[in-house]
């Protein structure tokens, strides 16, 4: 008999992608529509319960195996790490991480350490070391364009999505740092222990996946 598993899903956007996506599959998400201030939800014809989470607390809910599935952007992912298995890419909340400066900024060519700003460190990090170059990383917690602006970094590092907002304060991409959408991440425990229910669950959002593609 199938137990009722639980998937924590990022909070936002990419919950209202889900549970689009879930409607297409024929589940019932009437409850999860409407949480009201309820943070556990089912859907009403499907044995699984939804957990509304920020991205890194899904990630960890599902690592610390809480959770056995879980719906985060690959932003997160790449930032926090994760032991468990990206098993999906959902193809929504798509948009990338990018290198931009201020507009006629020669960010390449100098000897000096450069400055970037990120709410992604260790993404910013890891880009930057991969290719050999020295920069000091400033991590900021919010609207991390001011930084180049106000003049305490070069450059940052960010999610672009249409480009607005790049835009709108003076600022260009130059390099694309990572491409970034949704995944589906499984526990691993949970998928050896409940290998048909999780099975059950992927096959029917890869199916949806493949026939929004047609
Ligand atoms: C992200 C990002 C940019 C903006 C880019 O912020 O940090 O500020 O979206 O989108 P655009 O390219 O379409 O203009 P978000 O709105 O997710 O808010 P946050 O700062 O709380 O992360």
């Amino acid at each position: 008999m199938s137990q009722r598993l639980r998937i924590a899903i990022t909070k936002g956007r990419l919950l209202d992608r889900s549970l689009d996506l879930f409607d297409q599959m024929g589940f019932d998400t009437s409850q999860l529509r409407h949480p009201g201030r309820k943070l556990i939800l089912p859907i009403g014809n499907y044995p699984l319960d939804a957990v509304l989470s920020k991205a890194p607390d899904a990630i960890t809910y599902v690592e610390h195996g809480v959770c056995d599935l879980g719906i985060v952007g690959k932003d997160t992912l790449l930032e926090q790490g994760n032991s468990g298995y990206e098993v999906l890419d959902l193809g929504f909340g798509r948009c990338r991480f990018a290198l931009a400066v201020k507009e006629g900024t020669d960010f390449f060519n100098t000897y000096e350490t450069r400055r970037v700003a990120s709410k992604y460190p260790n993404v910013t990090k890891r880009w930057f070391a991969n290719r050999g170059l020295d920069v000091e990383v400033i991590q900021i917690d919010g609207s991390v364009e001011l930084a180049p602006i106000l003049g305490l970094t070069d450059a940052i590092v960010d999610i672009v999505e249409t480009g607005a907002t790049l835009k709108a304060n003076g600022l260009v991409p130059i390099e694309t740092v990572a491409e970034v959408s949704a995944r589906l991440i499984v526990n691993t425990a949970s998928m050896k222990l409940h290998k048909s229910q999780i099975l059950d669950f992927i096959t029917r959002c890869e199916e949806q996946l493949r026939e929004d593609a047609l």
